[in-house]
């Protein structure tokens, strides 16, 4: 869950929210932000404390119809148990949503700054340190789309994320709102269309449970 940016989100929106979380300062964070919104949002979001490859110990099978695991795939060297396990938790019809860095274009950030050796060393792996200075882990598509077969909830469809942008400082400040909005469609639209959306810096995966 993070800091609870998509759980409060999704609160907000109306949904039932479950925070997975390991990280006891994240979920601090998490906590306080779900303070400060309203009685009938908060009664919507339960926060847990907890590692995402033991979902079993916390979630009995089939209990949710969205699971979200967004930006965390990266930290999990070996992602297909979790996976599963995240699976399991999906009831029938139940959707999986991951999101991921792209393990098939780790060479156009480092490229794309004119860092070559970088950018030649980024072909041949899927490991890349990222923005915060961890060393940490990209998936491939295809990879990615056995394992969602594999545990039962095959790839339904799947976008890119970050097509234009990647290249943006995260505390950059955001554009006046009509230029955001271009921004966004420009996004939307080549993260759903070929060729773009294969060298995105993120792929967004949907996997539908059987
Ligand atoms: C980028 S944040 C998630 C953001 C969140 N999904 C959102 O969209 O608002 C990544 C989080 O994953 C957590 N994490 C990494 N590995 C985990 C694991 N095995 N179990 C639970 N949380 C984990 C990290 O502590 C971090 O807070």
């Amino acid at each position: 869950m993070g800091q609870g940016t998509q759980a409060l989100r999704l609160a907000r929106a109306g949904h039932m929210v479950t925070g997975l979380e390991q990280d006891a300062a994240m979920l601090a964070v998490a906590h306080a932000a779900l303070a400060a919104e309203p009685a009938g949002i908060r009664d919507r979001v339960e926060l847990i404390e907890g590692d995402g490859r033991e979902t079993g110990a916390h979630f009995g099978p089939g209990s949710f119809d969205v699971v979200l695991c967004h930006g965390v795939l990266m930290y999990v060297s070996e992602p297909d148990a979790m996976l599963a396990g995240l699976a399991r938790m999906l009831a029938p019809g139940g959707l999986l949503s991951l999101l991921v860095r792209n393990g098939d274009a780790l060479a156009l950030r480092p490229g794309l700054s004119g860092d070559w050796s970088g950018a030649l060393d980024a072909f041949d792996t899927v490991d890349y340190t990222n923005r915060l200075g961890l060393e940490v882990r990209a998936d491939r598509l295809a990879d990615l789309t056995a394992t969602l077969s594999g545990i039962g909830a095959p790839l339904h469809t799947w976008y890119g994320v970050r097509v234009f942008t990647d290249g943006t400082e995260a505390a950059a400040e955001l554009p006046p709102e009509e230029e955001l909005e271009l921004l966004l469609a420009a996004e939307e639209r080549a993260g759903r269309t070929d060729p773009y959306r294969s060298v995105a810096a993120l792929l967004h995966l949907c996997g539908v449970r059987g």
